[in-house]
């Protein structure tokens, strides 16, 4: 039987693997202790970042619509819930959840959002799950005649690769069972020079939360990466149609994991991090093994969508 790892084995073993291949690759889930939930909170805010302000609006403008799909008693699970400010449109604006369990690999962070999540809607019961969506979890055994319904904003579903989406849907389609369903945002296809401003903000906001990774990773599993010897750089990689976040090497120099020494070239990149964004066909086309795409809203120029998924 193989033996279960630890969060911090897991993440050397993750570590060590990605630095091993060709073209070097640390998990974007990394970006995420509570410096990182911070960063990217205030990247939500920035001009550049259409993402966060598109969805609101979408949500705010169309949650009666949207309520109409969900039933009477919910339970609402959130992958990756970060600052659950999104969800706060969902808790305010609907008596029917019972339950709201945020998920997140960001352990502190997520307790200090539920403990603020808790005062604020004392009629909802409020149960963090800290864990990593992309491995086994178990959720807890509650309100199990209640409708589950998974919310995915923030077009999360976009940083997972072509080859992980379809696991992913798979854990959430066990997690919703045949009477569930989904309400996941999707960022869409549009201007190269839109897209990759988004990712290299002026303030350089982007760029601290890039880097803060490394420190995330020096901290936990002890490695020696030197953040000052990157530059931050997000890239519209046309095919299969995704913004890459880099770390570009500034010089040529070695970085010591545990007891592997990496060589790392003046130029040669650390790919951080996948954010796919899709037309509308193409998002139906990789949910439709596991969903059927209810319903689509969008915004006046089509820059994002909410959808809601009901299983197959
Ligand atoms: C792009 S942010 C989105 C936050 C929020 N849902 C929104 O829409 O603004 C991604 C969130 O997912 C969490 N996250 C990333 N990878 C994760 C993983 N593998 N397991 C659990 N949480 C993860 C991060 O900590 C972060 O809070």
């Amino acid at each position: 039987m193989n033996k279960v790892l630890s969060p911090q084995e897991t993440m050397l073993q993750e570590v060590l693997h990605g630095l091993s291949l060709p073209q070097k690759s640390l998990p974007s889930k990394y970006f995420y202790d509570q410096r990182g939930s911070e960063l990217f909170d205030e990247i939500t805010e920035l001009e550049e970042y259409y993402p966060t302000r598109t969805e609101w609006k979408i949500l705010t403008e169309n949650l009666d619509k949207m309520s109409s799909y969900f039933g009477e008693q919910i339970l609402l699970i959130e992958p990756g819930s970060g600052s659950s400010e999104k969800t706060r449109i969902l808790l305010s604006g609907l008596d029917s959840i019972c339950c709201y369990i945020p998920i997140d690999i960001s352990g502190a962070y997520l307790e200090k959002v539920a403990e603020g999540l808790r005062i604020e809607y004392p009629k909802i019961d409020i149960q963090p799950l800290e864990a990593d969506y992309t491995r086994p979890f178990v959720l807890p055994d509650i309100y199990s005649s209640s409708r589950r319904i998974v919310f995915f904003p923030g077009s999360t579903i976009g940083n997972f690769k072509r080859e992980t989406v379809n696991r992913f849907f798979e854990v959430i389609s066990e997690i919703i069972g045949k009477e569930g369903g989904i309400l996941i945002g999707v960022d869409l296809k549009k201007d190269v020079l839109i897209l990759e401003a988004a990712y290299n903000d002026s303030k350089g906001v982007t760029a601290e939360f890039n880097k803060n990774m490394l420190v995330h990773l020096n901290r936990k599993i002890g490695s020696d990466f030197n953040p000052e010897l990157y530059e931050h750089k997000s890239v519209w990689v046309d095919n299969p149609g995704k913004i890459e976040m880099r770390l570009i090497s500034k010089e040529d120099h070695q970085v010591k994991v545990m007891d592997e020494v990496f060589d790392i070239k003046k130029g040669e990149y650390i790919h951080t991090e996948n954010s796919h964004k899709y037309s509308l066909d193409e998002f139906e086309d990789i949910a439709s093994p596991w969903f059927n795409v209810v319903k689509v809203w969008t915004d006046e120029k089509e820059y994002f969508s909410v959808q809601y998924l009901e299983p197959r």
